[in-house]
């Protein structure tokens, strides 16, 4: 029998699950307790009722929410694109263009160096509460390096993403055909080993839709599952092709038609909002409030990367979605936990009930609001990943 242990004394318990608590869609318990069983959660429910274990913890009335499921990110890569940052900061424009500097450092790192840079980043997502999270590949965009980028990141997390349309390379610049053609072929059978997703930068600047399509299509094709970089810098068809293709998840939605926004709610595609993005480029944010109130599903990520928005902090990520953005705390908190897991069609995680992984992040705080209410405060004061500490 695996050890079991009781979290208890929790001031505040996000469960996720309307059927415990208050009955929200956060099924939020006041003065509760958990049992870790093993790799997942035995029981939840009040203080007074819980049961015996090996084990006590006792977190003298902080909150308890489920781990951050942080759905995009793409954190093979090497160097950094402080200069960029700080150009931009000055007047100059974000553009697609930046990620071949990227590719170029990428191409050039030992694996050590890309696993390293990976481990510290992980490090920092765990410390701010993160359990689960998606990596992208698409800083290698050769044969060889979008496949050894795709092993480090399966080294770290189930959930990868084979992104070899990120953008065209440089070599390829004026042939992108037989670039989509080296993505669907040689680099795809070289990336499908060590890939869950398949993805596409469908904007202008990258890939259009006809190429996009081809590109899910033929990842669809081998067992890979689609999700897309759609309407990041402007309108466009990405949102179009991602729900025609069945996607997960179309990611960025910053510019939407009303049309969109009845797509992604008819087909069920979760609408993952980056607003890291928006700080970090100083560009305007998506309108969560139109999306939710529209009836789509509705997820929070980084989307860390060295180029148009380097930070690992859903915590952040979660205040600029409450201030910016129009959301609710409560709505917020729902879609970088439950909706980032729904975006990864996970069920087992971004929940804290019986059966579910014990993922959880401890706050330093009486209640899940304060993540939007103190914004750039280190608030997690601990983090477990399927019943073990990791931050
Ligand atoms: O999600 N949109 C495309 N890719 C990244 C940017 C990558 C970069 O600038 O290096 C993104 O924003
Ligand atoms: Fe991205």
């Amino acid at each position: 029998m695996s050890p079991s242990a009781l979290v208890t004394n929790i001031g505040e318990l996000v469960t996720n699950d309307p059927s415990l608590g208050d009955g929200s869609p956060l099924g939020l318990l006041l003065d509760a307790a958990l049992v870790i069983d093993g790799a997942l959660i035995g029981w939840v429910g009040s203080r007074a009722d819980a049961p015996a274990a090996d084990s006590v913890l006792d977190v003298d009335g902080a909150a308890v929410i489920p781990g951050f499921v942080d759905s995009h990110s793409h954190l093979v890569f090497a160097g950094d694109r402080a200069e960029e940052f700080a150009a931009r900061m000055a007047g100059r424009p974000y553009s697609a263009g930046g990620i071949r500097s990227t590719v170029e450092a990428t191409r050039q790192a030992p694996d050590a160096t890309l696993a390293a840079n990976v481990a510290r980043l992980m490090s920092e997502l765990a410390r701010q509460g993160t359990t689960t999270v998606e990596i992208k590949s698409g800083y290698g965009l050769t044969v060889a390096d979008e496949a050894r980028s795709l092993a480090i990141a399966a080294a770290f997390t189930a959930e990868t993403t084979f992104l070899g349309a990120h953008v065209v390379p440089t070599e390829y610049a004026d042939d992108p055909a037989s670039y989509v053609d080296l993505v669907t072929g040689p680099m795809l059978t070289a990336a499908t080993p060590h890939a869950k997703w398949i993805d596409v930068f469908c904007e202008r600047g990258a890939f259009d839709a006809d190429q996009a399509r081809a590109i899910l299509a033929a990842g669809i094709a081998v067992g890979l599952q689609p999700r897309v970089h759609a309407n990041q810098l402007g309108p466009g068809p990405g949102v179009t092709v991602a729900c025609e293709a069945g996607a997960a998840a179309a990611d960025h939605c910053a510019h939407l038609t009303d049309a969109d926004v009845a797509n992604l709610r008819d087909a069920a595609v979760i609408a993952t909002l980056l607003p890291g993005v928006e700080f970090s480029t100083r560009s305007p944010y998506p309108d969560a409030r139109r999306l939710l109130d529209a009836g789509v599903t509705v997820a929070l990520a980084t989307d860390c990367n060295p180029g148009s928005c380097y930070t690992s902090s859903i915590p952040l990520c979660i205040a600029l979605a409450v201030r910016e953005m129009r959301m609710t705390p409560a709505e917020a908190l729902w879609a970088a936990t439950a909706g980032g897991a729904a975006a990864l069609r996970r069920d087992d995680v971004g929940r804290l009930s019986v059966g579910g992984s014990a993922d959880f992040a401890v706050l330093a705080a009486p209640s899940y609001v304060h993540l939007a209410y103190r914004p750039g405060v280190p608030l997690v004061s601990a983090t477990y990943h399927r019943g073990r500490r990791t931050a």
